[in-house]
């Protein structure tokens, strides 16, 4: 059943109190509700209407009287009160099964102890109640449980009072003073030990933070504490938001769909975004863990203080809070190039998914007009598009203009439930400006394509561009209106400096200007251009595009040698390998030869050894696009041409480059104590990369270079770079494989590596990963887990997956229909790696349809699952 948008109608009702009660036992809990409501004037009706799943009505009381079926109705997900009276107390007691809910939505056991999981859809599997976000009230909550096997008791606020019960049970009552959607609603009883102290606020304040984490991971709870202090900090300082709680906890949960979520002053993590230390976290876990620690503590001003009316805004809190999130990362680095260095993260992440996504057939805008399930659309769209609109504000705005919209925002909002239109209000009427244009961002799904056009006038020193946009059509949208785009462009003289600046007439005072690219065709008019220049167009991936501009090799070298945005000096390198990577892969598939010309080598080579620049900035020049963009590229997909064009390319770069390779290498090494700075790991990033390199085609010295650094690695960064280098260079990597799990068979999360690392090398087959899944340390109940292992075959190893004989999609089919009946939302995920499926080579596109069919006779399916697969086959 679909859902749209347009058919929004405000809650009949509007709770003002809710107070629960737990008894808590993992069998059999009982949920005591008892809130307090009354007429919403701005609604029509006096029915009250509950949301209810999987949960066991006891009793119903209103106004102190039973009710009696009749009085109320019990549909399949919802409970009715007709006509019920202005002014209301319900009083509710219902059943759940917390130990048997392998979903983890809702309140479920994970490692013998309660968690909570409400967003989207999760409260009502708890008790009855309007679970949608524009219904906001306040929760006091008393939880009961056994002292022996849940002597830690937390819900959302402050503790007010806890104490003994008889039978060995106690109890804890928790207030949250702040009103919230149910859907921030979380509590948590378990055996667990906390790092925690008092931090002063810069008003003086002093808070209490607590990191709860099983008594073995007190030792990787560190990074996370100075992660949320950082976070603290950097939003007093970049927005004057201050921490509105006495108290803020993060608990850390081994069995997750996510990576984390924001409940009210009891935000609940994936261990993988808590947990590190250097022996089993590498680099890029750090930085996760900063991002989704920062994520998080954003979303208490932008999601709990001010949240989503409907669930279609999903990307009011989600592309603002990633935006957030980024620049909170971006400033803990500090440097321009390290800044940078971020910003090509984010960029290759928009192409390795959300572009795939917006061209796809379960493609939507930032804010989607309808959906079946809402837990399928928290997507690379809703959340890194998302963010990427919101950079554009900033970009058009300036910092302080997108500061002041931001004070708007909370000036008119604070304490509502809102759309994505305030927001976008809130920016244009705090600075004076039109945005009603930029709102296509919100209402049009797909990728825009920009195409310049550049003309020279030696004569007249005038430089013009012109620039056209189109969007192509997605699933229920065609003939798209033109986007208001923000095109941050540069000049490059034939010295590699930037020329100053005027543009129709204007001088603009930086060598980067911001043109309001908004029709379909416009031209832009540089004056005093005493030469022809090179442009740079697109600076710092200023809109979320796709740019057609006909570089020739030479512009494109000179961009790579000098461009001073770093963002477009590294986009030119990728130019530069992405057109040398389709004229190789169609060369495999004409059964051609196979060259890579010098140019290109020698302009990797001084990348490489160019120590001016961060060994970071190195790392990301010498990573070429992945099987999955050059897929993209693509309008027929052929995976195992692909494959073969890029290992060639990697080749010959190692054979070329060996000595400088080796060289840096060295240059790169880290010795000391293990730090996750943004300097070190940079300098571990490129080292690694090099040692990848060496590695493609190795002799016996390369073999023992990777086996000296897995045995002697002081830290998990270098450790399994070496083996993931190991296994990759298709030697014996056996030996390793296994004194690595004997390691490190206690640590969850590095046994996730180990799964993962396995599944995505080109060299293990399906028959390998078969035999991984009989191994005791599998299963498909934990996430974490099941990603390691299928979502990285899927999705990471395409050479394998693609096989010719359809054994992948079988495999795949086969495991989409076993987790559905675990878990849904991480069945959809899974489902999702099919996506492209139309774009690949007749032969695989078949047995692609096939096993999508399969999956849609195997029902009954849940809707998470049904929604995806019924996309794939009807576009
Ligand atoms: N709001 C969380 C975050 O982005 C994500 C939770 C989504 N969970 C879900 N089951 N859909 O931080
Ligand atoms: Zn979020």
């Amino acid at each position: 059943q679909t859902i749209f948008r347009k058919d929004y109608t405000p809650p009949s009702y509007l709770v003002h109190t809710v107070e629960l009660g737990f008894d808590l036992d993992p069998a059999r809990t009982i949920v005591a509700n008892r809130v307090t409501m009354s007429r919403n004037p701005d609604s029509a009706s006096a029915d009250i209407v509950l949301h209810g799943e999987e949960i066991e009505l006891v009793a119903l009381r209103m106004n102190g009287k039973a009710l009696r079926p009749g009085q109320y109705l019990l549909g399949a997900s919802t409970l009715t009160i007709p006509k019920a009276p202005a002014e209301v107390t319900l009083e509710i007691e219902t059943l759940c099964s917390p130990e048997t809910n392998t979903t983890l939505s809702g309140l479920y056991v994970s490692n013998g102890s309660f968690y909570t999981q409400c967003e989207a859809e999760g409260f009502r599997r708890i008790t009855y109640f309007p679970d949608r976000p524009d219904v906001m009230a306040k929760y006091t909550v008393m939880l009961r449980a056994d002292k022996r096997r849940f002597p830690v008791l937390l819900s959302n606020g402050n503790l007010v009072e806890r104490g003994e019960l008889d039978d060995g049970r106690h109890y804890a009552k928790w207030e949250d003073p702040f009103k919230k959607p149910s859907y921030l609603f979380a509590l948590v009883a378990a055996r667990l030990v906390c790092q925690e102290e008092t931090y002063t606020l810069k008003s003086g304040r002093e808070v209490l933070l607590q990191v709860w984490v099983e008594e073995g991971n007190l030792d990787k709870t560190d990074y996370a504490m100075q992660s949320l202090k950082n976070s603290i900090r950097w939003d007093e300082e970049r927005f004057g938001l201050e921490l509105d709680l006495d108290r803020f906890m993060i608990v850390a949960v081994g069995d997750f769909n996510m990576g984390a979520m924001e409940n009210k002053g009891l935000n609940i993590f994936n261990t993988k975004f808590v947990l590190a230390n250097p022996r089993v976290a590498t680099d890029i876990d750090y930085a996760g863990i900063e991002a989704v620690v920062g994520h998080e503590y954003f979303h208490n001003w932008t999601g709990n203080r001010v949240t989503c009316r409907d669930w279609f805004q999903l990307s009011l809190k989600e592309g603002l809070t990633v935006f957030r999130d980024q620049e909170f990362s971006a400033d803990m680095i500090g440097t321009a190039s390290g800044r940078a260095v971020t910003r090509i993260d984010q960029v290759r992440t928009l192409r390795q998914a959300q572009f795939p996504e917006d061209a796809g057939p379960m493609a939507h805008p930032v804010r989607p007009d309808s959906f079946v399930e809402i837990n399928n659309f928290y997507t690379v769209t809703v959340y890194e598009k998302g963010a990427e609109v919101v950079r554009m504000y900033q970009t058009l705005l300036g910092r302080e203009g997108f500061r002041k919209g931001m004070d708007l925002y909370f000036a008119r909002h604070d304490g509502q439930a809102v759309q994505c239109d305030d927001f976008r209000n809130a920016m244009a009427d705090a600075n004076g400006i039109d945005l009603s244009q930029f709102e296509r961002w919100y209402s049009q799904a797909g990728t825009p394509v920009v195409s310049a056009v550049t003309r020279y006038d030696a004569a007249d020193e005038t430089y013009e561009i012109t620039l056209s946009q189109r969007c192509p059509d997605t699933p229920g949208q065609s003939d798209k209106l033109p986007f208001h785009i923000p095109v941050a462009i540069g000049l490059l003289g034939a010295d590699g400096n930037d020329l100053p600046l005027a543009v129709n007439g204007k001088v603009v005072g930086a060598t980067t200007a911001v043109l309001d690219f908004t029709e379909a065709e416009q031209t832009f008019r540089f004056t005093n251009v005493h030469e022809k220049p090179v442009p740079s167009i697109l600076r710092d991936f200023s809109a979320p595009v796709v740019l057609e501009y006909g570089y020739t090799d030479e512009e494109l070298l000179h961009l790579f040698r000098h461009d001073s945005d770093p963002v477009n000096r590294w986009e030119a390198g990728q130019r530069l390998a992405m057109a040398r990577l389709l004229k190789l892969t169609a060369a495999v598939a004409d059964g051609a030869t196979l060259a890579l010309d010098d140019t290109f080598i020698a302009a990797q080579r001084a990348v490489l050894v160019d120590a001016s620049l961060d060994a970071a900035f190195r790392e990301q020049a010498l990573i070429l696009p992945s099987e999955t963009i050059i897929a993209e590229h693509m309008d027929v997909v052929d995976p195992q041409a692909i494959h073969t064009a890029r290992q060639f390319m990697r080749r010959t770069m190692a054979a070329e480059l060996g000595p400088e390779l080796l060289e840096q290498y060295e240059a790169n090494l880290t010795p000391g104590p293990y730090s996750p700075d943004a300097q070190s790991a940079g300098k571990r990033g490129l080292k690694n990369l090099c040692l990848a390199y060496l590695m493609v085609a190795p002799g016996p010295a390369e073999i023992k270079l990777a086996r000296n650094q897995f045995e002697k690695a002081g830290n998990m960064t270098d450790r399994a770079a070496a083996l993931v280098a190991l296994i990759h260079s298709g030697a014996d990597a056996s030996g390793h494989l296994q004194s690595f799990y004997d390691d490190f068979s206690g640590e969850a999360l590095v046994v996730d590596k180990w799964f993962a690392m396995q599944a995505a090398a080109p060299g293990t087959d399906l028959a390998a990963v078969r035999a991984l899944m009989l191994h005791p340390a599998f299963t498909l109940k934990n996430p974490n887990r099941a990603r390691s292992l299928l979502f990285n075959f899927c999705n990471a190893n395409p050479s394998r997956f693609h096989a010719a004989d359809g054994s992948g999609y079988a495999f795949w089919a086969e495991h989409v229909i076993a987790l559905d009946a675990i878990n849904p939302q991480v069945a959809a995920r899974l489902a999702r790696s099919m996506d492209r499926w139309r774009r690949y080579v007749p032969e695989l596109r078949s047995r692609m349809g096939a096993a999508l069919e399969r999956v849609a006779a195997a029902g009954p399916l849940s809707n998470d699952v049904a929604e995806v697969i019924g996309k794939a086959l009807a576009n």
